[in-house]
């Protein structure tokens, strides 16, 4: 439900700021995000999964306080996966009871400040870290709560690269083998830690529902090993994130309330079958819940006809804001907002700024045949994975985050100044 309209001038609106305002205001490029649509995506996500099951960010996609408060209101938790965003969210005001810490290799440090701060859950991805999370909280005089986080066998449909529940990737443990059985039995053992419930993530940017189908069947399945083995029937499952996004009018996502009907129909059916009492649900939406609250906006630097082949408008980003197109091949849609155009449309290909011919934001677009430098022209959908992967190629500055509401507009993470950068260089 993102605010958009038009002014009299025919710049694009959001929030009901015109685009031309924000350019003004905060330059380019920018990310701007529309905080009523984060939090209606929120609490949708919130209401459809209902009081007997949670619902945790993934902090991944895009973290900032702002972004941690609006979730602490909306009634989310937060999963976290590394030092750095647990920070952001303690320093933020989340309880760390609503805090879920994730990774495959977390330092002992981490684990250290995780466990101290009584976060609710730590997800165990190894052997190593059971062990290493358990003495830890002992260490600490404390019993901490953790999932175990499996692969299941699933290759999600999607890019290679962010399949993550086949078996020959780093995350997780295999269920294969009787690996994930092997680790419970360790972790029933020790005093440190309580095993509270069982992981799996399959992967991202997921349309088909069969693959969180397969996963169910399996998470439940080693429910019901442990029962039948420890007589112990463990309270909760995570089925991880992963829900897709449309990015172009290619993509039909679902519904949260479809989504979590499908779910939980799944888990609760697989459950009876197994004579299992049905456990406590839990989600990790990131991209489903930020992705389309926020576009790029850009202005366009330059305009390079090539016959015959395209037009290569240039703008004043590129992959250091959005590196998603060139890591992943993902696709991205395009406009000017600017201003209205009757003009022809031409084949055009959006490239950054950046020493590398695979800097390219949007493959394939069309865009009217008058775009000329100084228009300003937006990719929907960046909310998620833009801003959290942006990098300082070629030392560019990365941009900052604009939150539009009921007319008004506040920076919530700033421009990186050319200070910030020799702040660190310190040869
Ligand atoms: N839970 C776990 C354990 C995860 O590993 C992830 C994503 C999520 C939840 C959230 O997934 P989401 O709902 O946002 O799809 N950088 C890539 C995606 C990598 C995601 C890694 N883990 C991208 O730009 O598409």
């Amino acid at each position: 439900a993102h605010t958009v309209g038009r002014d009299a001038d025919g710049a694009v609106t959001v929030g009901g700021l015109p685009v031309t305002r924000l350019a003004e205001e905060y330059g380019t490029p920018a990310y701007i995000l529309d905080e009523s649509d984060f939090r209606e995506r929120a609490r949708a996500w919130r209401t459809a999964f209902g009081a007997d099951a949670d619902v945790f960010y993934a902090g991944k996609a895009f973290l900032s306080r702002a972004v941690v408060r609006w979730l602490h209101e909306e009634g989310l938790n937060l999963d976290v996966c590394s030092g750095g965003e647990l920070a952001t969210a303690l320093s933020a005001g989340m309880p760390a009871e609503r805090i879920a810490f994730h990774g495959n290799n977390k330092s002992p440090e981490e684990i250290e400040r995780a466990v101290a701060a009584g976060v609710g859950r730590i997800v165990l991805d190894s052997f190593q870290e059971i062990v290493r999370v358990a003495h830890t909280a002992q260490a600490l005089g404390k019993r901490q709560r953790v999932q175990i986080r499996i692969t299941v066998g699933v290759e999600a449909h999607t890019h290679e690269f962010i399949a993550t529940a086949h078996e020959d990737q780093k995350f997780g443990i295999p269920l294969a083998g009787g690996q994930a059985a092997e680790a419970v039995r360790r972790a029933l053992q020790l005093d440190g830690i309580e095993l509270i419930g069982i992981h799996s993530h399959i992967g991202s940017q997921i349309f088909d529902m069969s693959g969180f189908e397969v996963a169910a069947h399996r998470v439940v399945g080693l429910l019901k090993d442990i029962r039948d083995e420890h007589g112990v029937e463990l309270p909760e499952i995570d089925l991880g994130g992963g829900l897709g996004i449309a990015y172009t009018s290619d993509d039909d996502p679902r519904e949260p309330h479809e989504i979590a009907k499908a779910l939980t129909e799944i888990v609760t059916r697989e459950c009876e079958s197994a004579r299992l009492r049905t456990p406590r649900i839990s989600v990790e939406p990131g991209r489903a819940i930020v992705g389309p609250t926020a576009f790029t906006l850009y202005e366009v630097g330059t305009v390079k006809p090539l016959d015959g082949l395209r037009t290569y408008v240039s703008v004043d980003g590129g992959m250091s804001d959005n590196i998603r197109t060139a890591l992943y091949d993902a696709e991205y849609s395009v406009a000017l907002v600017s201003r209205t155009s009757d003009a022809e449309p031409m084949l055009a290909r959006v490239v950054g700024k950046h020493c590398e011919s695979g800097d390219i934001v949007v493959k394939d677009a069309f865009l009217p045949g008058d775009l000329a430098p100084g228009d300003l022209i937006a990719v929907p959908a960046t909310g998620a994975y833009c801003r959290s992967m942006a990098s300082n190629y070629n030392h560019v500055l990365r941009p900052p985050v604009v939150a539009v509401r009921d007319g008004e507009a506040r920076v919530i993470v700033r421009r990186e100044t050319e200070e910030d950068l020799l702040r660190l260089d310190v040869g």
